[in-house]
């Protein structure tokens, strides 16, 4: 039986932090108000692409598995905010790494994109069409953010993460997965105009705008993360109590409480980041976990699940097994070119177009 060891992990945060007190210089919000209703403090902004921040994680995840470049035959990117549709994303992250040999696939399924990806990859690995396949979430949410709606806008920020799966007959890797999706809840967290549904006859950024009914989201978010949850699990015969780790979607932490909660989890065993990064959507997952590794905080063969939801309403768990290795093999000499702007001046731009916007529209 072929499974699909993890044996690389990598992140890729930019340097650029924009805080609450920040947000509430530019909006009508607070820390308080923030921090509060999500547990977050500050998150991070890009000044590079997303498919530049994916490389930058993929490098330092090939590297942690002590692998060379052409040793990957997949490279899987997960995101809702790709640099470019057409050419995929993932054909960037192979020629900047100067990879020959490996199949290259987009995946879209908003924050639950590096769920649905690695979920993927190990089946792919399972069947034997690939070998060493590198899975990434990677996000520029500041690029598609509304900066005037203080409703979204608070909630997210940039980033990128990497894991490295390779094919063992051992039995750990991802070992079940729940996935499945609110269809009929679509509309709750939706962007128009964008996509081949904008209208081209109109500057489709400038009138990218949010439908977001955040306690809806609350609500089906969490029922959906505990029933893949205990889905996932029951696939694996694996008790509740027998978890070492909960690696969830952050995008609130009042969310992940309420499915530890239900779960009957402690919050000792669940991994956080949400305070520092906000929701980066596809990133979250890998990120937190290449953190928790970087902290020395998992040990071999730990059981691990990971529960997410996103836009569409999707929503899934995959169990894991860790192996025998939590250390690196090695590091990557692999890093963003520096930036000269805070988080604020980044954004700038891009609220001075929404701004714009507005007046147009209320005209
Ligand atoms: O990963 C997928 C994407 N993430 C999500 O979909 C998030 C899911 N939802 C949530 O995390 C929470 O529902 C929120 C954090 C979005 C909101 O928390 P809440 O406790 O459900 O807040 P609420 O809806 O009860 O509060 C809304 C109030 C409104 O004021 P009124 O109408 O009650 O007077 C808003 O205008 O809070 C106001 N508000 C803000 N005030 C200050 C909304 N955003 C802000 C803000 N600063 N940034």
């Amino acid at each position: 039986m072929r499974y699909a060891e993890i044996t690389g992990w990598g992140k890729c945060m930019p340097p650029a932090t924009l805080t609450n007190d920040d947000l509430s210089t530019i909006m009508d919000t607070s820390d308080e108000w923030i921090f509060s209703r999500t547990g977050m403090k500050e998150r991070r902004i890009s000044h590079v692409n997303a498919d530049e921040l994916a490389y930058v994680a993929a490098a330092r995840a090939i590297a942690a598995a002590g692998l060379e470049v052409n040793d990957i035959d997949g490279i899987l990117f997960g995101s809702m905010t790709p640099t470019t549709l057409m050419p995929n994303c993932s054909s960037y992250v192979q020629k900047r790494l100067g990879n020959k040999v490996a199949a290259c696939m987009d995946l879209n399924s908003a924050c639950c994109s590096f769920l649905y990806a690695i979920s993927t990859a190990t089946s792919l690995i399972q069947a034997g069409v690939m070998n060493k396949v590198v899975v990434i979430g990677a996000e520029k949410l500041s690029w598609f953010l509304d900066w005037t709606n203080r409703n979204v806008s608070v909630l997210f920020g940039d980033g990128a993460g990497a894991v490295v799966l390779e094919a063992t007959s051992e039995p750990v890797g991802v070992l079940s997965s729940k996935l499945g999706c609110y269809g009929d809840m679509r509309d709750t967290l939706a962007t128009d105009n964008f996509g081949s549904g904008a209208n081209r006859g109109l500057d489709s950024y400038a009138h990218i705008s949010w439908e977001f009914d955040g306690q809806e989201i609350f609500k089906r978010a969490t029922r959906g993360m505990v029933l893949a949850t205990q889905g996932a699990l029951a696939d694996a015969n694996v008790d509740v109590e027998e978890v070492d780790w909960v690696i969830p979607h952050q995008a609130n932490r009042r969310i992940i409480e309420a499915v530890a909660k239900r779960m009957n989890i402690d919050m000792d065993r669940v991994a956080i980041t949400v305070d520092r990064y906000a929701n980066t959507s596809a990133a979250t997952i890998p990120v937190t976990l290449t953190e928790i590794l970087e902290q020395k905080r998992i040990q071999p063969y730990d059981k691990i699940v990971m529960p997410a939801f996103g836009a569409g309403l999707t929503w899934g768990a995959a169990y894991l097994r860790w192996g025998a290795r939590v250390e690196p093999i090695a590091e990557a000499a692999v890093e963003l070119p520096p930036c000269d702007k805070t988080a604020l001046e980044l954004i700038e731009p891009l609220l001075e177009i929404n701004r714009r916007h507005k007046v147009v529209v209320s005209a």
